[in-house]
């Protein structure tokens, strides 16, 4: 470690930036450091991924100086950011689902052969090069729409390491990656603060904090607040300056007797349609019981997302075994028949799954409950309204009114909407695949607090999570999935995460 202050590569000079109706930055000020972890955090809607975008050309429009090395810069646009050396992984996937992996790598900026045409073999050899080093194990030419959100992440990464940039922020890049892809990740970092680039990382994960983080930087409701060396502070202080007051204690569960049997499932299989005779899901069987939340715990690519999504009825007649709800059993055949069941899905995926962004808050929030609405054959807009205001404010969404557009929300933000639409649909069974990803302490806090209120209003609740703290402190029987199996049960009394982990990693000797 150097004794004097290393190099600033990129600075932030009092910015502001106001959307209509909101004033998201305030006078912020920011330093990045050449060959450090620039850490940002605060709550949902903090500012965070605002700042990012001025600082890497998305919005050309602000208030304030930015300086690159020390030289003023204002940025036209995001091509004109990366020539410059500033590459982003944007918290929001970017990429353009019918094309390939290459093809998004390269997208606008396709190297030339000698003849002016696309070399198309330099493309794909740099994106074997590119994939190689972060041991992703997929062909160039998959196509975006066939690659899990966790996948589509890693490209993302590969983008922006493409770029060789000087800058690299990243936007909450690890929150749809396994463990081991964020290790794969946390390593290609110290390579790159090893080559004197910088890194932006914008986090909800406080370990990620202490692990990665040289420098942090608190925001606050649009407000710098803080920024100093990580060791010159405390997770605990920093959460208290995120959230301007003292931490409330973590989550605890109320107790409960379990009611009636909701969800039964027997012997569960679903072929995997491209290899023979192997299955993503193989014997499943277990039970939900009104008043509960039953946690399902695995590694990515166990089969957390494939078994959601069968119960929701996504694989039709495909599916083998039996379903029962309320003791009667039942095809799921579509997603239709899963709602009319009773069924709510809240998908991992939540922007092209659960979100309509140029709709407003309101009626995305309506969206999948419009049946209730209907008065006559005519929407009650009054009805529609109180209900999705009651859960704006429910969920604290941080908006101005319930008519702003999904696309004017913070990621977290967007969540919470998505959220409220699928807790409006009166489910009797709730399906939750990772809640709380890209969720502020805070709000994490609230959402297991609205699921413990709804287990106590006799719903049952299935919740996939990859976060060991969450699935621990929520759920009252955990299973373990590993390779589409059921590898582990688990009732509250033996609950570990070593346990868990054991449970949920394969090759067990
Ligand atoms: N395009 C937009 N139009 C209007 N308002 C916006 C727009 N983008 C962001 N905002 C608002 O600016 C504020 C800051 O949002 P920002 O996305 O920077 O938050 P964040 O700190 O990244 O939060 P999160 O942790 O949820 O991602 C929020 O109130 C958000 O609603
Ligand atoms: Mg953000």
């Amino acid at each position: 470690m150097e004794k004097s202050d290393p190099e600033i590569v990129l600075e932030a000079r009092h910015i502001s930036k106001q959307f209509p109706g909101v004033l998201a930055l305030d006078d912020v000020s920011l330093k990045v450091y050449a060959g450090k972890v620039n850490a940002i955090v605060g709550e949902n809607g903090a500012g965070k991924s605002t700042l990012m975008n001025i600082l890497s050309g998305v919005y050309p429009d602000y208030q304030g100086e930015v300086l690159l090395c020390g030289r003023p810069v204002r940025f036209s646009g995001t091509a004109d950011a990366q020539r410059q050396g500033i590459a982003m992984i944007h918290q929001e996937l970017n990429l353009i689902p019918y094309l390939d992996i290459t093809q998004n790598i390269f997208l606008g900026r396709e190297p030339l052969n000698n003849l002016g045409l696309i070399d198309h073999n330099k493309m794909k050899r740099e994106t074997l090069d590119l994939l190689e080093r972060l041991h992703f194990d997929e062909s160039p030419e998959s196509l975006i729409n066939d690659l899990r959100p966790g996948q589509q992440q890693i490209v993302e990464i590969a983008k922006a390491l493409s770029l060789n940039a000087r800058v690299l922020i990243m936007d909450e890049p690890t929150s749809s990656l396994s463990e081991k892809e964020a290790g794969i990740l946390f390593r290609l970092i110290r390579e790159l603060l090893e080559n004197k680039v910088g890194v932006v990382y914008i986090t909800h994960k406080m370990d990620e904090i202490t692990l990665l983080a040289d420098y942090v930087t608190v925001l606050r409701d649009g407000c710098f607040i803080e920024a100093c060396p990580l060791e010159q502070t405390s997770v605990d202080e920093l959460v208290r300056k995120m959230v301007g007051r003292e931490r409330k204690d973590f989550f605890t569960k109320k107790q409960r007797r379990p009611g009636k049997c909701m969800l039964e499932v027997r012997d569960l299989c679903l072929r995997d349609a491209l290899h023979d005779g192997k299955y993503r899901l193989k014997d499943i069987s277990f039970e939900v019981y009104s008043g509960e939340v039953l946690g399902i715990y695995g590694l990515m690519g166990a089969g957390r997302t494939d078994l959601m999504e069968a119960l929701f009825g996504y694989y039709g007649r495909k599916l083998e075994g039996q379903v029962s709800i309320e003791g009667r059993q039942v095809q799921l055949n579509s997603t239709n028949t899963a709602v009319a069941e009773g069924l709510a899905l809240i998908p991992e995926d939540r922007k092209s799954e659960g979100l309509i962004l140029d709709m407003s808050i309101e009626q995305n929030t309506t969206l999948a409950s419009l049946k209730d609405f209907l008065k006559y054959g005519l929407l009650s807009f009054k009805k529609e309204r109180t209900k999705a205001e009651e859960m704006r404010s429910k969920l604290k969404v941080k908006s101005y009114s319930g008519q702003q557009l999904a696309s004017q929300l913070s990621g977290g933000n967007q969540q919470k909407v998505v959220l409220s639409k699928w807790l409006l649909t009166n489910p009797k069974i709730i399906l939750l695949d990772e809640p709380t990803r890209g969720i502020d302490i805070r709000s994490k806090n609230e959402i297991y607090e609205l699921m413990d209120d709804l287990a106590g209003q006799g719903l049952a609740i299935v919740m996939v999570s990859s976060e060991l703290p969450e699935i621990l402190a929520v759920s009252d029987r955990i299973i373990c999935l590993c390779e589409g199996r059921i590898s582990g049960r688990f009732e509250r009394d033996e609950f570990s995460g070593e346990a868990l982990l054991k449970a949920a990693l394969p090759d067990k000797a």
